[in-house]
């Protein structure tokens, strides 16, 4: 008995022994990793970081043997790295690396593109950093690589981008920078870059584009400044663009368009400027476009067009003006691109704007008579005109046949009357009365389909012979005070102006909302 808890009590010893000699072994072999990688990051294989705690872990596609990677995908888990910490070295031991890209998994772990690691890669042809911090491009930033073709530091916080950022890189095609803040683009951030073909800028905060940015980016044919601040361009923020195919500056803040300010431009072929705020377009806004295709202007708050605006893009066969303030488009505006509208490729569109309703507008009748374009035929016989009573009213005596439609839109605008008679006038604020007796101002003046008013049929008021000319719109300002007594005078004249079906209407809506 006392042999066998002996023999037992051994084993256990045994046991233990070999547990503590394997501890101390591993502890050992550990302990020669870390002091390998601490001594000689240079002699760090990138594709084989065994370190946990390392900031940056890389994985090689195809093969992890040193020298022989072409893909890394890396990520960044920790943050203060300094810009030489040996870590950048490592990358060293992949000398043929193609295609490098950098994913940031932790805030504030890499604010600035490693050059240091960059420079060991003389094949490299696309670097790809994401979600970084990088607030600014220093100059060489990319090393002056030979090869590299295409960058994307995209969804970072760069803010500047310093003089020669982007230079001597004889292969770059492509520079995505699409969300960031940059403020400004200045005048040497693009040198010798002679083979860049696109460049996008889009989702930034620029305001200011230095005159001469992109004289050194003779090759670009798209440039993507979608989304930003800009405000203000003149005839020489695009200099240097000779090769320009499009350019996209929807999404701004630009007001006013000069004259030349796309001169330089002459192969532009899409010009795209959307969603600003222009108001203003000088008559030559557009000249040197020689071979531009397409323009949009949807979204601003254009009220006319100066009548040679098309002179200078007799190209032009896709224009989106939609969503504008046009009070008229003349025969003169669309004169010298008429007849490339008429192709089935072409494209017109005029929804949303404030026409009137008059003889300016007969071109219209042709166009979508002659037109072999589905776009523009459904865009033509949608286009709204309003109607003014008094000139409603002129018409009426020369057009029986407009009476019939116009009744049916009456109908309409008076179920809108009822429904805002319904509403418990006793206690309403006196703003809110006049939001409502505005709103049956604006019924007063009737929506029609331009293409349904007989070409012949659109009244040419004496004041709109020079036909560039905004008409003068009716607007009668109703005072506050005393709002049901001058209401009530007011519609009395406008009844008293219009047909008879009108007035009746009117009548009917006066007895509703001041007897309820
Ligand atoms: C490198 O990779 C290629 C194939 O991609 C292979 O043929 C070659 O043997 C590798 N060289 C080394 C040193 O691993
Ligand atoms: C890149 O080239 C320029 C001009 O030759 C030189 O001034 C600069 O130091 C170089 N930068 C790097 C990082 O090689
Ligand atoms: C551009 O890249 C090609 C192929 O990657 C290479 O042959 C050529 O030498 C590079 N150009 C320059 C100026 O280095
Ligand atoms: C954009 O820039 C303006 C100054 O030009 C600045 O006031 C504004 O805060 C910036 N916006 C953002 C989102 O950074
Ligand atoms: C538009 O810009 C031009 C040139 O800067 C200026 O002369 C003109 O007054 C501006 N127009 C408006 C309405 O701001
Ligand atoms: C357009 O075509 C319609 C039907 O083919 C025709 O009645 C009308 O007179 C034409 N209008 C113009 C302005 O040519
Ligand atoms: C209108 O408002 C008055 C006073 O606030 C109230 O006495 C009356 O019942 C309301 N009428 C309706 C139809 O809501």
């Amino acid at each position: 008995m006392e042999r066998r808890i002996a023999r037992i009590l051994y084993i256990f010893i045994i046991l233990a022994l070999i547990n503590e000699m394997s501890i101390a072994v591993q502890a050992r072999d550990n302990n020669k990793r870390r002091s390998k990688e601490k001594t000689g990051g240079f002699q760090n294989n990138i594709c084989d970081i065994t370190d946990r705690d390392s900031k940056v872990h890389c994985y090689c596609e195809n093969t992890r043997e040193p020298r022989n990677a072409t893909k890394a995908e890396c990520w960044v888990f920790n943050g203060g790295i300094p810009r030489d910490d040996l870590i950048w070295q490592s990358f060293a031991s992949q000398p043929n690396l193609q295609t490098l890209s950098f994913n940031v998994r932790v805030d504030g772990a890499l604010g600035y593109v490693p050059t240091k690691a960059l420079q060991y890669l003389q094949r490299l042809k696309s670097i790809n950093i994401k979600y970084g911090n990088i607030v600014d491009v220093s100059s060489y930033a990319f090393a002056n690589l030979t090869n590299l073709k295409e960058v994307s530091i995209s969804q970072n916080q760069i803010e500047t981008l310093q003089q020669y950022a982007f230079a001597y890189l004889p292969n770059l095609t492509v520079v995505n920078l699409e969300d960031n803040m940059i403020l400004e683009i200045g005048k040497d951030s693009f040198f010798d870059v002679p083979k860049l073909q696109k460049l996008v800028f889009t989702k930034n905060n620029i305001s200011a584009i230095s005159n001469g940015a992109f004289q050194y980016t003779f090759n670009l044919l798209e440039l993507d400044l979608n989304k930003n601040n800009i405000f203000h361009l003149n005839r020489h923020t695009f200099d240097g663009l000779a090769n320009l195919r499009k350019l996209d500056l929807r999404r701004n803040r630009i007001y006013n368009l000069t004259e030349f300010t796309f001169a330089e431009l002459w192969n532009l072929q899409e010009l795209l400027l959307g969603k600003n705020e222009l108001k203003y377009l000088s008559e030559r806004a557009f000249d040197g476009l020689s071979q531009l295709r397409k323009l949009s202007l949807d979204d601003n708050k254009l009220a006319s067009l100066p009548s040679g605006l098309f002179e200078g893009v007799r190209g032009l066969s896709s224009v989106d003006l939609r969503s504008n303030e046009l009070h008229a488009l003349t025969f003169d505006n669309i004169k010298p691109i008429l007849d490339n509208l008429k192709p089935s490729g072409s494209n017109l569109q005029l929804e949303e704007n404030n026409f009137v309703c008059d003889c300016r507008l007969q071109w219209m009748h042709i166009l979508r008579n002659e037109t072999k374009s589905q776009n523009t035929k459904d865009s033509l016989e949608s286009v709204t005109c309003k109607m003014d009573p008094p000139i409603v009213s002129s018409a009426y005596n020369k057009m029986p046949d407009i009476i019939i439609n116009t009744n049916q839109d009456l109908l309409h605008a008076n179920s809108n009357f009822e429904k805002i008679a319904k509403i418990n006038v006793t206690d309403k604020k006196s703003d809110e009365i006049k939001d409502m007796v505005n709103e049956i101002n604006v019924k007063k003046a009737v929506k029609r389909n331009v293409l349904k008013i007989p070409p012949e049929a659109l009244p040419c008021p004496a004041e709109t012979k020079k036909t560039t000319e905004i008409p003068f719109i009716v607007d009668p300002v109703i005072p506050i005070q005393n709002e049901m007594k001058t209401f009530r005078y007011q519609e009395m004249n406008a009844a008293h102006n219009t047909s008879f079906v009108f007035g009746i209407v009117l009548w009917s809506v006066c007895f509703v909302f001041f007897f309820t």
